[in-house]
C-alpha cells in the first residue's frame, strides 16, 4: 500500500497544505523549521493513529486554533481508499467514511516504520523507546502483542496502587503477581523471539547489503518475575521485575555499544535496524511498509546513504533534509 496525497489542516505549523506523492522516493526539503518533520509526522499520524514523537495531540495542534485535520488517498493493488483523521478534544478516524472503532487492525492494514532523530527506536537513549519498537515489530508478529501489553500495564498499575496502601491484603498482591508473571512471560517470550528475527536479518543485512557496516547486535536483558519475590516487594514498597523493566542493548565487538559507538555508527545500527524491521513486517504482513527517514542525510558518509537508498528502493519512502544531495531524481517536495 502506499500514500498518494495528503491534506493537511492546522498540524503543528501547517494551516493548510495538499500535498502529492510518488511510489517510490519523496523528499521533502527546506530550511530549519519550515514544516518537513511536521509532514511525516502527519503521515505517520493518520496511518498510525499518532505521532512518532509527541503523545499528546493537543500539541499537534496549530497555534490559537482548537482541532488538526488530516485527509489521505491510498492505493493499495488495484483498488484505493480514503482515511480522514480529525482531532477535536477527541479523535475520530474515518476509512472510506465509516467511523474506525479498532484501531489495532486499522494500524495493521496501514503499516508505517520510522527513523527520526527525535525516535531512533532500538538505538534510542531511553528504553522505554526500545521497547517500543521492538513491541511494535512483536505486534505485527502477532497482533494479540498488544492486547498483553494492554492487560500487564492494567494489572502493574493495580499492584503500584496496592503498595501505596498501608497493609496491603497480601494473599492479593501474591495473586496479582502471579497473574502478572504470566503476563510478563507471554511479552518477554514475544521479545526474545522477534529480537531473535532481528539478528538474523541484520545478518543477511550485513553480509549481502551494508558490507561496510560493522558487525553488531541486539540483546535483551529480560526482567524475569519470580513468584517468591512479592514477599520482598512487599517489604521494599517496591516492584522489583517485570516487562516493563526489560532493557535492550546493542552489542559491538563483544561490548555495549553505547559507551563508544560515534555518531554515524550509531545512526547506521538504527537505520539498518530498521531495514531489518522492514524485511520481517514485510515477509508477515504481505503488504508494502511505508518508511520515514527524517533528517536520513545528516551525519552519514556517501557509502552508507547510498547502500540505504539501495537498500529502501523497493519502498514508499518520504525522505526529509535541509540539502538534497543524493535523491535528486525522486519526487522533491520544496517547502517554504
Ligand atoms: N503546535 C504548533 N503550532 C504551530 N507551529 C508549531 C507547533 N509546534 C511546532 N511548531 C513549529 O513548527 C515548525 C516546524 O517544525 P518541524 O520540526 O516540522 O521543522 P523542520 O522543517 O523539520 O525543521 P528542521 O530542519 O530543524 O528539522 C517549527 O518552527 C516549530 O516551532
Ligand atoms: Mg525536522
Amino acid at each position: 500500500m502506499y500514500l498518494d496525497s495528503i491534506k493537511i489542516v492546522n498540524f503543528r505549523n501547517h494551516r493548510k497544505l495538499d500535498l502529492y506523492f510518488t511510489k517510490g522516493f519523496n523528499y521533502i526539503t527546506g530550511n530549519n523549521g519550515t514544516g518537513k518533520t511536521s509532514v511525516v509526522e502527519a503521515v505517520h499520524t493518520i496511518l498510525n493513529g499518532k505521532s512518532f514523537r509527541q503523545n499528546q495531540f493537543q500539541k499537534l495542534v496549530n497555534f490559537n486554533q482548537d482541532s488538526f485535520y488530516l485527509q489521505a488517498y491510498l492505493s493499495k493493488d488495484d483498488f484505493n481508499y480514503k482515511l480522514s483523521f480529525n482531532y477535536d478534544k477527541n479523535v475520530t478516524i474515518y476509512e472510506n467514511g465509516k467511523r474506525i472503532n479498532n484501531l489495532s487492525s486499522y494500524i495493521y492494514n496501514n503499516p508505517i516504520l520510522v527513523y527520526s532523530p527525535e525516535n531512533e527506536g532500538l538505538l534510542s537513549d531511553n528504553q522505554e523507546n526500545k521497547r517500543r519498537f521492538l513491541d511494535k515489530i512483536c505486534f505485527y508478529y502477532s497482533t494479540e502483542h498488544l492486547v498483553v501489553l494492554k492487560d500487564y500495564s492494567k494489572l502493574l498499575k493495580i499492584k503500584k496502587n496496592m503498595l501505596n496502601f498501608n497493609n496491603p491484603d497480601t494473599l492479593y498482591f501474591q495473586s496479582v503477581t502471579e497473574e502478572l508473571k504470566k503476563l510478563s512471560d507471554k511479552i518477554q517470550n514475544n521479545r526474545i523471539f522477534i529480537l531473535e528475527l532481528l539478528n538474523n536479518k541484520l545478518d543477511y543485512i550485513k553480509h549481502d547489503i551494508f558490507k561496510n557496516i560493522e558487525d553488531f547486535r541486539f540483546i535483551i536483558q529480560n526482567s524475569k518475575i519470580e513468584n517468591s519475590e512479592y514477599k520482598e516487594e512487599l517489604k521494599r514498597r517496591k516492584i522489583l521485575r517485570g516487562a516493563h523493566l526489560d532493557k535492550i542493548y546493542v552489542e559491538y565487538c563483544d561490548r555495549k555499544y553505547e559507551s563508544f559507538a560515534s555518531f554515524g555508527q550509531k545512526k547506521s545500527f538504527s537505520l539498518a535496524s530498521l531495514a531489518s524491521a522492514v524485511l520481517i513486517v514485510e515477509e508477515i504482513l504481505k503488504n508494502d511498509i511505508i518508511v520515514v527517514l527524517d533528517d536520513l542525510e545528516v551525519g552519514l558518509d556517501e557509502n552508507r546513504i547510498n547502500a540505504f537508498r539501495e537498500f529502501f528502493n523497493k519502498n514508499q519512502v518520504f525522505i526529509t533534509g535541509v540539502k538534497n544531495n543524493f535523491f535528486t531524481d525522486g519526487h522533491i517536495i520544496h517547502l517554504q
